[in-house]
């Protein structure tokens, strides 16, 4: 069984996704690990709840990044992680884990890239008036949202879209497609 270590910062809308789709078999890994740089936040208190292994801690309590990659890098290898996937991880991944996960770390961004990188893509999209935005899965490299493109959905916005009705229809596509798309993935690895 391949192994999957997610990294979230936020809600974890993403991991509990995946966890379904492990429970109904659409998803044949096991999630080893949930990184977190928010203790606080909601995907790790989802983690524990679900009784996935954690392991989080506060940037600022290190020297550099350097300091709490390697740290992360201790524990991957002790949850023999194949594939790193990030689900709303706020941080730039550094060359410290780049180099040893190379072409095994993705991403999934709520835009259709190249279009609206980096924060807070969907109201990049309403603040653009945009008719499309999308969901890209990506692997990552040392940029923001800009390694090599995996998979691709587009969205359309209505004129009456809200916030809240774009994010919805925006999570709904990346439940369905990011379990999918890792599948294949570890298929390949
Ligand atoms: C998702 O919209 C993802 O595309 C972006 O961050 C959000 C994470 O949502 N990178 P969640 O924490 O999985 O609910």
């Amino acid at each position: 069984m391949k192994k999957i270590a997610i990294f979230a910062s936020g809600k974890g809308s993403n991991m509990v996704a995946m966890k379904q789709a492990i429970s109904d078999n659409r998803l044949q890994a096991s999630i080893a690990l949930l990184v977190s740089d928010k203790p606080k936040c909601l995907a790790l208190q989802k983690a524990k709840e679900l009784g996935i292994p954690t392991f989080s801690f506060h940037p600022k309590n290190y020297k550099d990044k350097l300091e709490y990659e390697t740290e992360i890098l201790k524990k991957l290898g002790e949850a023999d992680v194949n594939l790193i996937v990030l689900a709303g991880y706020m941080r730039l991944i550094g060359e410290t884990l780049l180099s040893k996960y190379k072409n095994r770390i993705i991403n999934i961004h709520p835009s259709y890239l190249p279009q609206f990188r980096g924060k807070d893509a969907i109201g990049q999209a309403l603040l653009a008036k945009a008719k499309y935005t999308g969901v890209t899965i990506h692997y990552v490299d040392e940029g923001i949202d800009t390694g090599r493109i995996i998979e691709q959905e587009m969205i359309q916005i209505f004129d009456d879209d809200s916030r809240e009705t774009l994010e919805n229809r925006v999570h709904e596509v990346e439940h369905r497609l990011y379990p999918k798309v890792i599948q294949k993935i570890l298929e390949e690895l």
